[in-house]
């Protein structure tokens, strides 16, 4: 009941088709706290200011082009907004998440306003993989490789450990909320027990709002339990506002400039501001699937069982009680599991996020996915954003996925065909 029948470059910024009158005006009310961008305080009453000083991009929508993913930086561009550099050291902070770099915190901000420096850049070069399908084509992947510079208040921490990550697209998230969490738990197979090579772990994380460690669902490790904590989270570390829920302004110690910069309010946002913006993220609507020809179809989503895509990328939930009705009780097709796997050394970024291992990532929602690169030209699938084409996002599935990959890649060049249009129609 929830999905738009829009496949235009717009696709992913309409509501759920059937919220109600009032809650339409909420939607309505977020989305300038969404697209524009926070000014630089001091600003005039009223204003939506308070950006920075340090900050990655100036609104959401920087980063989240379109309601959809980052763009990915190429090797002769600076870092475009849209792809963000985490940083932490070895130890966990008192609730259990990432320890901070003591001089940078947990992201590299690469933008400031004219009240404090920014902390440093960041470049990123590829380097080619090369590989072969079963049928002997070729393909070529590609690696990426950070060299951090510029940094401002001297060197990292020599056991620095770096995640980049690629903003994700922001459609359905209230519904993905809105699965009870104990079904999402019961999902989990830690030990194996079935013995399909399949583990799946639910990623246990802290709470600001009930002060407990609660299922985490959102993010690329699944380390923020709601899109109220996410959405505040982004406030603080992607744009440098403040809120009700990260009230102090986010400047590490040495940074006294940063501190010591104008305030555009005590919060910021204020929590109204942050509600409606939360409200927003929650209820955009995923697009209508576009299947082709009705056994094309078929035989996709039939290989796409048969591989094992489904035993992580679960294709259907039914949500349950949520406080916005248009939420409840809906059957949705997000082709995710919301657990943890391992996708092997290919794709681990060896920093660990609560429970989260360096090698462990969260099942991405599917849907959408053919509309990504028609929502932002140019972006890349993956946490890093480094596969090119679904077929090479595939292709860098290993550990957990070892197997799944391998049925992929071993498939005659018209079953690969059969399941990338299938992927595409989603
Ligand atoms: C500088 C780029 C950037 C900006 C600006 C930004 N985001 Fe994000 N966003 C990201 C990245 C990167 C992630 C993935 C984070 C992770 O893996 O922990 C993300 C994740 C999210 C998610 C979780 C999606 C999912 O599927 O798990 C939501 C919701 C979100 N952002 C909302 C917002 C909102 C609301 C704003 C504005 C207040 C915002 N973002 C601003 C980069 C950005
Ligand atoms: C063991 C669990 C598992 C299996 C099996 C699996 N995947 Fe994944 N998939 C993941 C995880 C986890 C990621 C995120 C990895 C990352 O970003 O580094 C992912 C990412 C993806 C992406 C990129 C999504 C995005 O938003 O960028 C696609 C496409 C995808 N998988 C398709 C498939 C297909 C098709 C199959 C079957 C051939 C499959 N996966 C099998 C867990 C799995």
């Amino acid at each position: 009941m929830t999905s738009v029948a829009d496949q235009s470059d717009r696709a992913f910024g309409f509501s759920a088709r059937n919220l109600g009158r009032r809650d339409s005006l909420t939607f309505a009310g977020g989305r300038d706290f969404f697209n524009q961008p926070w000014q630089i305080a001091p600003g005039l009453p009223g204003d939506q200011d308070g950006l920075g000083p340090t900050f990655n991009g100036d609104s959401c929508a920087a980063c989240h082009a379109g309601h959809g993913r980052g763009r990915v930086p190429t090797e002769a561009m600076d870092p475009s907004p849209g792809l963000v550099l985490r940083l932490s050291v070895p130890g966990t902070d008192p609730h259990g998440g990432p320890r901070p770099e003591p001089v940078y915190g947990v992201q590299l901000q690469d933008a400031s306003t004219g009240w404090a420096p920014h902390e440093g850049r960041f470049r990123v070069t590829y380097e080619p993989v090369e590989g072969r399908y079963g049928d002997g084509t070729p393909y070529t992947l590609q690696r990426p490789v950070y060299t951090v510079g510029d940094l401002q208040f001297g060197p990292l921490a020599p056991d620095t450990m770096l995640s980049p990550r690629l903003a994700p697209p922001v459609i359905g998230l209230g519904l993905l909320e809105a699965i009870p969490a104990a079904e999402v738990i019961a999902g989990a197979d830690p030990e194996d027990r079935d013995g399909d090579g399949i583990s799946g772990r639910a990623n246990l994380v802290w709470d600001q709002t009930s002060g407990r460690a609660v299922l985490g669902r959102f993010g690329w490790k699944a380390s923020q339990p709601s899109v109220a904590q996410q959405t505040a989270a982004a406030l603080h570390e992607d744009l440098g506002v403040t809120t009700p829920m990260f009230p102090v302004p986010n400047c590490p110690v040495v940074q006294v400039d940063c501190a010591r910069a104008p305030l555009g309010g005590t919060p910021e946002a204020a929590g109204p501001v942050v509600e409606r913006l939360t409200f927003y993220t929650r209820t955009l609507a995923v697009p209508l699937r576009r299947p082709g020809e009705v056994r094309a179809d078929a035989r996709g989503a039939e290989l796409f069982a048969s591989a094992g895509c489904g035993s992580c990328h679960r294709p259907v939930w039914t949500t349950g009680d949520d406080p916005v009705s248009a939420l409840r009780g809906q059957t949705i097709r997000p082709y995710t599991d919301l657990l943890l796997h391992d996708l092997g050394d290919g794709l681990a970024d060896g920093r660990p996020e609560y429970l989260a291992t360096g090698s462990e990532w969260r099942t991405p929602p599917l849907w959408g996915l053919g509309l990504a690169q028609r929502v932002t030209p140019g972006t890349g699938f993956l946490h890093d954003g480094r596969a090119r084409t679904v077929a090479e996002a595939i292709l860098w599935h290993g550990g957990e996925a070892e197997q799944a990959r391998e049925r992929f890649r071993t498939m005659d060049a018209s079953d690969r065909d059969a399941l990338l249009a299938f992927l595409a129609s989603l």
